[in-house]
């Protein structure tokens, strides 16, 4: 069965609008959810999680970073019988590497860890070229958004992945390879449906419309290859969910399993906004991995919190971290341990701890995460290339 149509339209939900290619307004992540027709990654999934991976959970999974999911349970099903499925997330290189990037890598490090599963890798130099210099967006030349592509795997595979379980398809150079499933895919997709979907207008370019085609090749290729059905486990942020509809709704016809997906919310930008994102001008909204202590030091100082406009009345009222940047930092990965993650959220609340003290506890967690992530990027330097396919192995081109 496919899933429910979802609009997508601004005009559906005016209030907020989530596309791959823009998120406007405030996300409403509870309506969203039954827009999109997604499942809830609630109290009965995470316990089965946690039984598989180890408790305590990942902190992206165990506080609410990751919301919701599509068949995730089937996934799981098919790991236990013995057929394991395989992990698959990407990248499109439009600028530098910022700290929302990471969480999807991060999970599929943390499944590939626990579970010994293959991820595959897709970065799209292709589909960054071919919406860049629209919709506000800096103009990229093809030559850009390759550099950029290279540069931003040596941060991403700095997360820590097997080698010998990754696999990297790099649009421009793999094309081979994705070629003959993207024309499948493409086939089976009509104008209409791409529309609908992602809101596509007669002013859009005639590469934009097909580019999702080869967005969902990665997650049948292995099947493919294999000549068997394989599932597919898909990280993605919540704003890449309408690629995987049309994914999913042609799968059957092509005789591949639907991929299942795990969907994470936008992490909120330091000054406020909705989506940590890059823009030039907005540089302080975002933290890099390029960036230097004192790019720390001052981005956190200056970040949107739930604190109240003076001391008195935080420590009589309480902050909010609901809707506090820096407290969705600490959901991610700078309080590992569950009982500081609770004991800060606890005073937060309370009005116990302050948001100068919370602030300055952050900073050096930050920098020695930076160094951290710097220092791995010479290991990856030595395999990020042969993990790269350059040929289409025998087996992927239609015989
Ligand atoms: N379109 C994604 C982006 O702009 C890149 C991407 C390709 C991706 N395949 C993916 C993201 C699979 C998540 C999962 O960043």
């Amino acid at each position: 069965m496919n899933d429910p149509p979802a609009p997508h339209d601004a005009s559906a939900h005016p209030s907020f609008k989530v596309t791959p290619w823009e998120v406007k307004g405030k996300i409403d992540y509870e309506r969203l959810r039954e827009q999109f027709g997604t499942s809830p990654l609630d109290g009965p999934i995470l316990a089965r999680l946690e039984k598989m991976l180890g408790s305590p959970l990942h902190p992206l999974l165990a506080r609410e970073v990751y919301i919701s999911h599509r068949d995730l349970p089937q996934a799981l099903d098919s790991y236990e019988r013995g057929n394991p499925f395989f992990l698959y997330t990407g990248r499109g290189p439009s600028g530098e590497i910022h700290l929302a990037h990471l969480i999807p890598f991060e999970i599929c490090a943390y499944l590939q860890r626990k579970l010994g599963v293959n991820l595959w890798i897709q970065v799209t130099d292709d589909e960054k070229f071919l919406f860049s210099g629209a919709g506000g967006r800096t103009e990229l030349s093809l030559a850009e958004t390759y550099r950029l592509g290279r540069e931003n795997l040596l941060d991403l595979l700095s997360v820590g992945f097997d080698p010998k379980r990754t696999h990297i398809l790099f649009d421009t150079i793999s094309i081979h390879s994705l070629y003959p499933l993207a024309l499948e895919v493409a086939k089976r997709v009509t104008f209409s449906t791409a529309k609908a979907v992602f809101g596509f207008k007669n002013d859009n370019n005639i590469g934009s419309i097909f580019f999702t085609a080869i967005q969902s090749v990665p997650a049948f290729l292995p099947s493919a290859r294999a000549k068997r059905p394989i599932p597919c486990l898909i990280p993605c942020g919540v704003d890449q969910d309408p690629h995987f509809r049309i994914t999913r709704d042609v799968a059957e016809a092509l005789g591949y399993p639907k991929p299942a997906l795990l969907h994470n919310r936008m992490l909120p930008g330091l000054l406020g906004d909705e989506k940590m994102s890059s823009s030039a001008d907005r540089r302080d909204n975002a933290i890099f991995l390029s960036d230097s202590p004192k790019d720390v030091q001052r981005k956190i100082s200056h970040a949107f919190t739930g604190g109240r406009s003076t001391v008195e009345e935080q420590r009589r009222l309480g902050a909010n971290p609901d809707i506090c940047s820096v407290h969705a930092l600490w959901k991610t990965r700078f309080a590992p341990e569950p009982k500081e993650f609770e004991e800060i959220t606890r005073t937060c609340r309370s009005g116990e701890l302050l948001c100068g003290e919370c602030k300055g506890r952050l900073v050096p967690r930050v920098e020695a995460f930076l160094a951290q992530q710097r220092e791995q990027r010479a290991e990856v330097e030595k395999w990020i290339d042969s993990a790269i396919e350059r040929d289409a192995p025998t087996g992927s081109t239609p015989s």
